[in-house]
C-alpha cells in the first residue's frame, strides 16, 4: 500500500503548528512537510522537514508536491477576519487564491485528499443566532466570511465536477496554548489567559455578554484528524461541516479564570472586532457531524480553563 506523503501549508501558524504535529505521530514525522512563508515555528523544528512556501506561487507549490511525492494537502494558509476587515481585497486573493490553486493542483496530479478549514464565520446577522443549522440563510457580512462561503462552493465544485475529495469543517474559535493567534475575532479568548497570568487583568476587545462558539484545540484537531479518515462514502457534506464544543461571553469566561485566580479582573473597550462578533452566530447546530462520522467534543468551557492555565504554568517554568 502507497504510504501517505503529508503537505501542511501554513505549518507555523495557530492551527498548523498543533496539526502538523499531531498528523507527524499519525503518519510519522518524515511523511508530514511543514511549509509556511515564515520561518519554522519552535515547536516543530526536530520533528520532521520543513520546506520554505508561497503557496501563491503555484508553480512552485506544483514543483513541491512533485518533488516531494505528495498525496495528502492540509491548507492552513489564510487571512483571518479581524485582519482581513484591514486589507479586504488581499484577504479575498490570498483566501481565493491560495486554494484554486491547491485544488487545481490537487486535481491534475489526482491527489488523493486535500483539507482546507472554513470558519462560523460563513454565518452572517441573517442566520439564526442559537443552534445555526448547517443549511440555513447565509449572508456574511465580512470579507473573510464571504471568502470562506466562496470557498466552500469551489470545494463542492471540484469533488463534484472533477472528484477531488476535498473535505472542510466550519471551525468555531479555536482556543490554545501552542502558537499565537492569527489575528482572529475570537483570538480575545486567548489573550485572557496569558494576561491572567501575567498580569491578573485584561482589557477585552468584545462586549461582556458577546457570546460565540469556541472549541479547544485539542478537540479541533482530533475532528481534523477523525473527518479526514472517516471513508470517504460517510462524508455526505461537500461544502463544509458544522461543529460545535461549547458557547461563552467574555464575561463568563472571566468567572471561569477567577475560579482558578480569584483576583483576576477584566474590563471592556471593545472595538471594530465587536460588530464583526455580532455577526456571527452564539451557538451553532452539528447534528450532522456526528451523524455522518461521529463527531463528539470532549472539552467545555470548566475543563478547557483547566487545562490552559496548567499548561501556560508549565510552559512559563
Ligand atoms: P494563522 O494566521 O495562525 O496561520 C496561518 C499561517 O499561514 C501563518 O503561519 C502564515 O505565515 C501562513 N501563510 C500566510 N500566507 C501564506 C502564503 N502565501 N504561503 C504560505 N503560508 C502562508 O491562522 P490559523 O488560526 O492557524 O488558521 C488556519 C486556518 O484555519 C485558516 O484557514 C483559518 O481561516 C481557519 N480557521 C481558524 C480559526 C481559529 O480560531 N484559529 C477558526 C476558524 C477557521
Ligand atoms: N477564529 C476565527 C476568527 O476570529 C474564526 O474563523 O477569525
Amino acid at each position: 500500500m502507497k504510504k501517505e506523503k503529508i503537505l501542511v501549508i501554513g505549518a507555523s501558524g495557530q492551527i498548523g503548528v498543533e496539526l502538523t504535529l499531531a498528523l507527524r505521530k499519525v503518519y510519522g514525522g518524515s511523511q508530514v512537510i511543514a511549509s509556511d512563508l515564515r520561518e519554522e515555528n519552535e515547536l516543530l523544528k526536530g520533528t520532521g522537514p520543513y520546506v520554505s512556501l508561497d503557496v501563491m506561487n503555484k508553480e512552485m507549490l506544483h514543483v513541491q508536491i512533485l518533488r516531494q511525492n505528495i498525496t495528502q494537502v492540509y491548507l492552513l494558509a489564510a487571512m483571518l477576519s479581524a485582519t482581513a476587515e484591514k486589507n479586504p481585497h488581499l484577504a479575498w486573493h490570498l483566501n481565493m487564491q491560495s486554494l484554486l490553486n491547491v485544488l487545481d493542483i490537487a486535481k491534475e496530479e489526482k491527489l488523493k485528499k486535500v483539507y482546507w478549514p472554513s470558519s462560523i464565520a460563513v454565518f452572517g446577522p441573517t442566520s439564526p443566532k442559537v443552534n445555526c443549522p448547517q443549511q440555513t440563510i447565509i449572508e456574511p457580512t465580512t470579507v473573510y466570511g464571504i471568502s470562506k462561503y466562496t470557498g466552500e462552493f469551489w470545494c463542492n465544485y471540484y469533488f463534484q465536477r472533477y472528484g477531488v475529495d476535498v473535505r472542510s469543517l466550519r471551525y468555531p474559535g479555536l482556543v490554545s496554548y501552542k502558537s499565537s493567534p492569527g489575528g482572529g475575532t475570537t483570538d480575545y479568548a486567548i489573550e485572557i489567559f496569558h494576561a491572567a497570568k501575567e498580569k491578573k487583568s485584561y482589557s477585552c476587545f468584545l462586549n461582556a455578554d458577546t457570546r460565540l462558539p469556541m472549541m479547544y484545540m485539542e478537540d479541533a484537531i482530533r475532528a481534523t484528524i477523525e473527518m479526514m479518515e472517516s471513508p470517504a462514502d460517510k462524508i455526505r457534506v461537500r461544502t463544509s461541516y458544522n461543529i460545535a464544543a461549547m458557547s461563552f461571553t467574555p464575561a463568563e469566561m472571566a468567572t471561569e479564570i477567577q475560579t482558578h485566580i480569584p483576583d483576576f479582573t477584566i474590563s471592556y473597550a471593545p472595538d471594530y472586532r465587536q460588530s464583526i462578533a455580532e455577526s456571527w452566530p452564539q451557538s451553532i447546530d452539528d447534528a450532522i457531524a456526528q451523524d455522518d462520522w461521529g463527531w463528539k467534543p470532549a472539552f467545555n468551557l470548566a475543563s478547557m480553563t483547566k487545562d490552559m492555565l496548567m499548561n501556560l504554568s508549565s510552559s512559563q517554568g
